[in-house]
């Protein structure tokens, strides 16, 4: 099939292109900037002038959505919180006004969203697909990206939303900015370490993406997380472990943290357990479902 992957340049649609080229599909990726490369085409789209490429959309049997501006860097200001919401719901609702226009027999539209659904909360509760969005900034966008993407169901275009938690990375994302403190052997958990911290490996959100591509049958919300649950004082001693560090320094505050990040450390300070169990029904199998082995193969 020919997947036109928007956000494909960055960490999750680098990986998702490789193993999409690697099982025979052939891959576009949508871009704000013209790129070359001998393995897959380029388009171009402006999102503030809701401009695309046409080809792009005539081309593609599956779109998977995953641009957007990085909520973890950046303060939110009011116009980074824009940049925010714009890169994932206006560029949404552009590829369904040009899907409606160009290509309305495409086979499927899945997007990423986050568990950030849920709201930032710490709770005792395992958050399901069928609980209801939280009251948050972040569970907002998340509402709103997801309602974006659920407008393909009513050109009768099969939809899934991936809920995505932490994908494991050395170099981006929430272990990166972990691992610098415990490499110096000063690491430690974040104010109580009890939030969870919901994580996923990118071979198997990727996995998932590439499954849910492939299974006709399935469509609606799916948990993109691991199924075992780790909170942050675990999962920051368990990086130290597999890194071979200590870890008995005192927890960072939490009012150092909003000091230092402002609204944005809800992120680090926050966090409920998510069920990776509708995934895993409907057939997924998860290549790392232990956070040990996961940053094993990660850090290595
Ligand atoms: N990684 C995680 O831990 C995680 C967790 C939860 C949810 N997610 C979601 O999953 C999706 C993919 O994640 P990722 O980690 O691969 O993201 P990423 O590495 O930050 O890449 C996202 C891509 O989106 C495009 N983009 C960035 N800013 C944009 C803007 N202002 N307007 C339009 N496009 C913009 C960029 O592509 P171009 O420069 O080529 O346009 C970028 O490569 C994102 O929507 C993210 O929010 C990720």
């Amino acid at each position: 099939m020919n997947i036109l992957i928007t956000g494909g340049t960055g960490l999750i649609g680098k990986k998702l292109t490789e193993m999409l080229l690697e099982k025979g599909h052939s891959v576009s990726i949508l871009s704000r900037s013209k790129k070359k490369s001998d393995k897959v085409q380029f388009y171009t789209w402006n999102i503030a002038k809701q401009e695309i490429e046409e080809e792009a959309i005539k081309q593609a049997d599956v779109i998977v959505h995953l641009a957007g501006a990085n909520v973890g860097e950046g303060r939110w200001t009011d116009k980074r919180k824009k940049e925010i919401i714009d890169s994932r719901i206006s560029s949404g609702n552009l590829l369904f006004e040009s899907v409606k226009k160009h290509n309305p027999s495409l086979k499927a539209f899945i997007s990423s969203s986050a568990i950030g659904y849920y709201g930032m909360v710490t709770t005792d509760k395992i958050f399901e697909e069928s609980d209801s969005s939280g009251n948050d900034f972040l569970a907002k966008v998340c509402e709103e990206w997801e309602d974006s993407a659920l407008q393909f169901n009513s050109i009768n275009i099969r939809t899934a939303i991936v809920r995505t938690g932490v994908v494991l990375d050395k170099n981006e994302g929430a272990l990166a900015k972990l691992l610098t403190p415990i490499k110096l052997g000063v690491g430690s958990a974040l104010d109580s370490g009890k939030q969870a911290m919901p994580w996923i490996h990118l071979d198997d959100i990727c996995g998932i993406y590439l499954y849910l591509i492939e299974n006709e049958s399935l469509s609606g919300a799916f948990n993109g997380v691991a199924p075992s649950h780790e909170n942050n004082k675990e999962f920051s001693k368990t990086v130290a472990e597999v890194l071979g560090k200590p870890f008995w320094f005192p927890s960072v505050p939490a009012f150092a943290l909003k000091l230092l990040m402002g609204e944005q450390a809800v992120i680090a300070l926050e966090g409920s357990r998510i069920s990776a169990n509708k995934i895993i029904e409907s057939g997924y199998n998860f290549k790392f479902p232990e956070l040990k082995k996961a940053l094993t193969d990660t850090l290595d």
